[in-house]
């Protein structure tokens, strides 16, 4: 089925291969966006104590045994990953692991002017900011009246100039709430080096409110823009890739689209993820975790926290994207992990 088979690959229940790994670092974030953590439910956030957290020593580790299992891609989330203090020392430890092919971070940007140049100097590779408009009051009505859209724009600005091997711009869209920007941001970023993609809204977490209806359809958004400046499809690099790659027909460069809920890709799905705590969760939408780090803290070995790894990666079943509604049309849906806790 998939013709990438180096002797270490290891593969769920489901034959898909175990590639990337989402490491959240913190589950606190300066922003407060309405289809992550709405500002409304913040009473009900309990935010880790950084005890909890995995220390740099333990994702050190743990990444090394997933990179032995035949992961390759490493992107860092959280919450809001450049609120980890030092989080250039994990970088750099982490590219001290041999194979790791790419190193990436997930950001909300408004901390970047300060971090990227240590973040490129420790070995990041690539980032992906999250930014879903250009429009000053859309983003302080997306994002819980937080930080600054100018500043955001400085750190993209910056990373622009500190060539990072990818640069890619994530824009979640809502009907009624940003899909009037989307040719204003396609503008903005055509021809630049940072690669727009536009992200169907999904039902991460249990506090967004997500109905069908918000969401806004990939196809839709491929020909509005394709009226106003052409497009064409590109072949997809990679197994696993989440978006449809479209080149500008006129030269100007690519752009992404995630359609999560309208074309879900959970049959090439390779990622694993985990949380501050330490569990580890094989879907996105997963209930539950397998704790990690208290096996870690109890001294288990190499070989028995890999061979715990693999049973759990052996019996993955996952693919809510693909049964979502059925699964929502359940009585009793089980409450899901938050985005935040275990990042995009
Ligand atoms: P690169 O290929 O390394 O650039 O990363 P990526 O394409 O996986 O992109 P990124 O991590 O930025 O993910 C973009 C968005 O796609 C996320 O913020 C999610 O909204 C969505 N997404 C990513 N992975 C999954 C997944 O496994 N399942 C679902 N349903 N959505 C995902
Ligand atoms: N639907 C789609 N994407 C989401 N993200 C966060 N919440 C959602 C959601 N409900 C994306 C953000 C960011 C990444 C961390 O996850 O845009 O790029
Ligand atoms: Fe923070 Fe990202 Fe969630 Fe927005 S989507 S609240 S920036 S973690
Ligand atoms: Fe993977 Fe789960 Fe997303 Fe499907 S819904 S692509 S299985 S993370």
């Amino acid at each position: 089925m998939y013709n990438d088979d180096p002797h270490n690959t290891l593969y769920d229940a489901l034959h898909r291969p175990l590639r990337d790994l989402r490491i959240s670092v913190i589950d606190r974030c300066n922003f407060r966006c309405t289809y992550c953590m709405p500002e409304t439910e913040n009473n009900h956030y309990s935010f880790l104590k950084s005890q909890e957290w995995l220390s740099f020593a333990e994702i050190v580790r743990l990444t090394g045994l997933f990179v032995s299992l035949g992961v390759t891609k490493i992107r860092l989330t959280g919450g809001e990953p450049l609120l980890r203090p030092n989080l250039f020392e994990l970088i750099s430890s982490l590219r001290a692991i041999g194979s790791i092919k790419d190193l990436a971070l997930t950001t909300n940007g408004s901390l970047l002017v300060q971090h990227a140049r240590a973040l490129r100097e420790a070995g990041l590779n690539r980032v992906t900011v999250s930014l879903d408009t250009l429009d000053a009051r859309t983003f302080h009505q997306m994002n819980g009246r937080k930080g600054s859209l100018q500043r955001v724009l400085e750190g993209i600005a910056c990373c622009e100039e500190l060539h990072f091997d990818s640069l890619k711009i994530n824009v979640v869209l809502q009907r009624g709430v940003n899909d009037r920007q989307i040719l204003d941001l396609v503008q903005y970023f055509k021809g630049r080096q940072a690669i727009l993609r536009f992200i169907e809204y999904m039902d991460v977490g249990n506090c967004n409110h997500w109905d069908m209806r918000y969401v806004v359809k990939t196809r839709e958004v491929i020909d509005l823009i394709h009226a106003h400046f052409p497009l064409r499809p590109l072949e997809a690099k990679a197994l696993g890739e989440v978006a449809m790659r479209y080149a500008f027909e006129d030269g100007s460069g690519e752009i992404g689209f995630i359609a999560s809920v309208t074309q879900p890709f959970c049959g090439t799905c390779t990622r694993a993820r985990i949380s501050t705590e330490g569990k580890l969760y094989t879907c996105l939408f997963a209930s539950e975790g397998t704790d990690l780090r208290t096996p870690l803290r109890e001294g288990l070995s190499d070989l028995e926290l890999s061979r715990l790894i693999r049973r759990i990666w052996g019996q993955r079943t996952d693919r809510y994207s693909e049964q979502r509604s059925h699964l929502r049309s359940q009585p009793h849906l089980a409450p899901k992990v938050e985005m935040f806790q275990v990042g995009g």
